[in-house]
């Protein structure tokens, strides 16, 4: 399994992992179907500086994928990222999620950024139980802030401090 820059070719693989994501769990909050011009588009913007979009890769399967770009447009908000990591089905709990995010942190922190924030689905504990492994601390829970599947979701908050 190997870590690196995303790249175009990468995106079919990509819009698998997140077209499931969508379909089948509250992590991501919509029931709209991505599209490869939407993947495209997170591909494009986070080639930026102080910006990044990885995936892990096992051989010519993409089996995960994360990335960190702006936490708020408002400029100073600038030393802050948020995150995101998604691994595929079926490869979930065999560490990928703990490379591509460790990934992160190490890029994050060489773009000196400040604080990275996770945002959860308040009772997603494989994605709590990893930002927790790697220094995230809980920031607070908003309450009933989203829906889908026809219930309320608590949106959590995690930071880790970078530099
Ligand atoms: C959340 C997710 C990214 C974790 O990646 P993963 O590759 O499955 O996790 P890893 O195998 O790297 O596990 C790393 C650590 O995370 C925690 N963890 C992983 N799965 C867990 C689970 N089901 N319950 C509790 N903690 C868990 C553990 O601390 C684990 O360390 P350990 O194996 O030493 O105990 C992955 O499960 C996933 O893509 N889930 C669906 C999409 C999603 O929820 N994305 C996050 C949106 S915020």
């Amino acid at each position: 399994m190997e870590i690196r820059p995303a790249t175009e070719s990468d995106l079919p693989g990509v819009l698998e992992i997140h077209a499931d994501a969508v379909a089948n769990s509250t992590a991501i909050w919509t029931d709209e179907p991505p599209t490869l011009e939407g993947r495209r588009e997170w591909l494009t913007n986070h080639s930026e500086a102080g910006r990044a979009a990885l995936v892990a890769v096992d051989g010519d399967l993409v089996v995960g994928y994360g990335s960190y770009g702006p936490f708020h447009a408002k400029e100073g908000y600038r030393h802050t990222c948020e995150n995101s990591v998604y691994v595929r089905p079926g490869h979930q709990g065999s560490g990928i999620g703990r490379s591509l995010l460790e990934t992160l942190i190490i890029e994050a922190t060489a773009d000196d950024l400040h604080v990275m924030v996770a945002l959860i689905e308040a009772e997603n504990e494989a994605s709590v139980g990893l930002h927790r492994s790697l220094g995230f601390v809980d920031a607070g829970v908003l309450r009933e802030v989203g829906t889908k599947f026809g219930r309320w979701l608590d949106l959590r908050y995690m930071t880790r401090a970078l530099s």
